[in-house]
């Protein structure tokens, strides 16, 4: 009987919140209520894609260390501990989760997390687009979908289908992918890289591999989505230093196809929300807003923009960073704020903060045509 009128109550959900919160939870099972914690905090927060976004999950993965960042330096800044996230500190998701009221999102691996109503992340270090980007030391976007599903199947459990329905198209969903497929070719100097007709075949792999996951998400009820585009490969610091010949200077193949997949994405997009009813995006420039910091660090607060804090040669480009990976000897700067570059692949908190600022309240940097804030306050 306390079943069925739960069932009942949850169809006025939206509307009579706390009304069902104070009527249903003396009668209902306690897996039938609606969280009061989702409501709270308002819209969930779903993580998807690489170590742009990693909080942690490949602590519990059996990978290499080239994938993990759970050893000191990492963390020293915020957390003063290593959490797994490739920085001294926060990540963007960590800052958005924070603007939109949210506690931190835990990774999907963490052993005993099992409160789904706030949202998790899948996110991967290494992970790419295609199946066999760093296969076997990562979680792959398919297989971070199919976490997902195992999540859907929990809140409806736990909410009946129209409380996960209604918690799952009220989400959002935060994509960061494709820069390791295009890594993967860079530091292994494939041929993929040396003529456009092989460059856009590829980048065509990748676009139709995301756009399935974006459809399997939007199939499932999710409508609000935000990604952040590719920075530019060839000049980030561990990969400038891959081709001997042009030292120093970024590596123009590499960043060409990140350019081609920056087009393909917001072409994409524009499509998407134009063929699914109700898909909403939010698209962040953060290729041009690395490159703006590249050039003009100064003027963004830092007084290096090139070379990452944490690493050793030139650049510290060689990704050493905490001596536990092939390279053992590493230098560390004094004060990552300083720096826009972290290690020789990844960002410093500040720079990670400024742009979640920048995409919570979406100056003319972004891409469109929605901001973070829109997508997380939108019905
Ligand atoms: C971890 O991976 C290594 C190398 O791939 C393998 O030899 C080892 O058995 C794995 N350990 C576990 C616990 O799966
Ligand atoms: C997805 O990637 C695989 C390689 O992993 C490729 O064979 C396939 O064609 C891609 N799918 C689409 C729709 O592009
Ligand atoms: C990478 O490959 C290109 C073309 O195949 C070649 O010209 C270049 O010398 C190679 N660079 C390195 C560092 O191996």
């Amino acid at each position: 009987m306390g079943r069925s009128r739960c069932a009942l109550l949850a169809i006025f959900l939206d509307i009579y919140v706390v009304l069902l919160l104070l009527i249903t939870s003396p009668v209902c099972e306690s897996n039938t209520v609606f969280s009061p914690t989702s409501e709270k905090h308002g819209a969930a927060f779903f993580m998807f894609g690489d170590s742009y976004l990693d909080a942690g999950n490949n602590n519990y993965l059996n990978t290499t260390t080239l994938a993990q960042a759970n050893f000191w330096p990492y963390g020293e800044t915020y957390f003063k501990f290593p959490t797994g996230r490739f920085s001294d500190g926060r990540l963007i998701s960590d800052f958005l989760a924070e603007y939109a009221n949210l506690p931190l999102i835990p990774p999907f691996l963490q052993p005993g997390f099992r409160h789904y109503y706030d949202g998790v992340n899948f996110a991967s270090s290494g992970a790419g687009a295609l199946v066999e980007t760093f296969q076997g030391s990562v979680i792959d976007l398919k297989t971070q979908l199919r976490n997902y599903k195992e999540v859907e199947a929990w809140l409806r459990k736990k909410l009946g289908s129209v409380g996960a329905e209604f918690t799952l198209s009220k989400a959002v969903y935060l994509v960061s992918i494709g820069t390791n497929d295009y890594l993967s070719l860079a530091l292994t100097n494939s041929t993929i890289l040396y003529t456009y007709s092989s460059q856009s075949q590829y980048v065509g792999m990748v676009i139709g591999n995301l756009t399935a996951v974006i459809k399997d998400i939007y199939d499932i009820g999710g409508r609000k989505f935000g990604f952040i585009n590719l920075p530019e490969l060839g000049c980030l610091p561990g990969i400038r230093i891959v081709k001997e010949e042009t030292k120093g200077k970024c590596f123009e193949e590499a960043s060409s196809i990140t350019n081609l997949h920056n087009e393909a994405l917001l072409k994409l997009l524009n499509k998407l929300s134009k063929q699914l009813k109700g898909f909403k995006y939010s698209l962040y420039d953060f290729n041009t807003n690395i490159r703006k910091r590249m050039i003009l660090p100064s003027h963004y607060g830092f007084k290096e923009g090139k070379s990452a804090c944490c690493g050793t040669g030139e650049f510290r480009g060689v990704f050493s960073c905490g001596g536990k990976r092939i390279v053992k000897e590493y230098q560390l700067c004094e004060n990552p704020s300083d720096h826009v570059f972290w290690d020789s692949f990844h960002l410093t908190e500040m720079v990670h903060k400024q742009f979640a600022d920048e995409m919570w309240t979406g100056p003319q940097t972004s891409l469109g045509p929605y901001t973070m804030k829109d997508l997380f306050l939108a019905h």
